[in-house]
């Protein structure tokens, strides 16, 4: 309950200072989140980004699948690193999105690698404050184009799936993506409304 209180309070905040924004998307919500260009959009209704390098804060989780209580533990260990759990006892600003890249098992049966990671504010770049956590970690994102489809809702595991594997059919062509890993990033708070929430599944475009 009191986390809870503290994730509101958190984007109620970050709602109110959002103000100007420069040209980030207006589904950042007037957070620092990642610098990308469109190289192309489709039709079909999903786009090529090209994202710039960008440093994050992140944590790993290895299972057979990922469950509700593993996303809140992964969010909450980030939270904790921007809420003072690191080398300067710093309060880091809330980005979006909330990114999460998943590494395929290399079977049906296999264990699949989960990482979490929250963008580190622009300010902050040059200057990444270590993590205090040994679990949380910080990860060097190079410069990456991605296509990226997008939806709204409040997507379970398999909602997103679902979404992935559209993604896969409209871009119809498995030699153009990486297939071992894709991302998915949720920009919304957890008050946001069910049709106004801003979600995206990634695929890593191979050049
Ligand atoms: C954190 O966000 C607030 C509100 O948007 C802003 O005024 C402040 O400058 C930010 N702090 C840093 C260090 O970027
Ligand atoms: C996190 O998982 C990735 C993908 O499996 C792996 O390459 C990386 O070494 C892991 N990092 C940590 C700190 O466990
Ligand atoms: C991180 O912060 C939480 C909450 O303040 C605290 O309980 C925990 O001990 C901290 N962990 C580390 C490794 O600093």
């Amino acid at each position: 309950m009191y986390q809870q209180l503290v994730i509101l309070s958190l984007f109620a905040f970050a709602y109110s200072a959002s103000v100007g924004g420069g040209s980030a998307p207006a589904f950042c919500h007037g957070l620092d989140c990642p610098e990308y260009t469109v190289a192309r959009t489709f039709s079909k209704g999903y786009e090529l980004r090209n994202y710039k390098p960008s440093k994050w804060v992140a944590t790993n989780l290895t299972a057979m699948e990922f469950t509700d209580d593993n996303r809140r533990e992964m969010f909450y260990k980030l939270f904790y690193y921007i809420s003072g759990n690191n080398s300067a006892h710093m309060k880091i600003n809330m980005t979006a999105p909330v990114l999460r890249e998943v590494f395929h098992g290399p079977g049906p049966t296999c264990e699949s690698t989960f990482i979490t990671h929250f963008m580190i504010p622009f300010g902050l770049q040059n200057d990444v404050k270590a993590p205090t956590d040994p679990s949380v970690y910080i990860r060097d994102m190079p410069a990456m184009s991605v296509y990226v489809r997008s939806f709204p809702g409040h997507p379970s595991a398999q909602d997103s799936m679902n979404e992935l594997q559209k993604l896969a059919d409209q871009i119809n062509d498995p030699s153009q993506y990486e297939d071992m890993f894709y991302f998915f990033a949720g920009y919304d708070g957890p008050y946001v409304l069910s049709s106004k929430r801003h979600n995206e599944v990634w695929l890593v475009a191979k050049n």
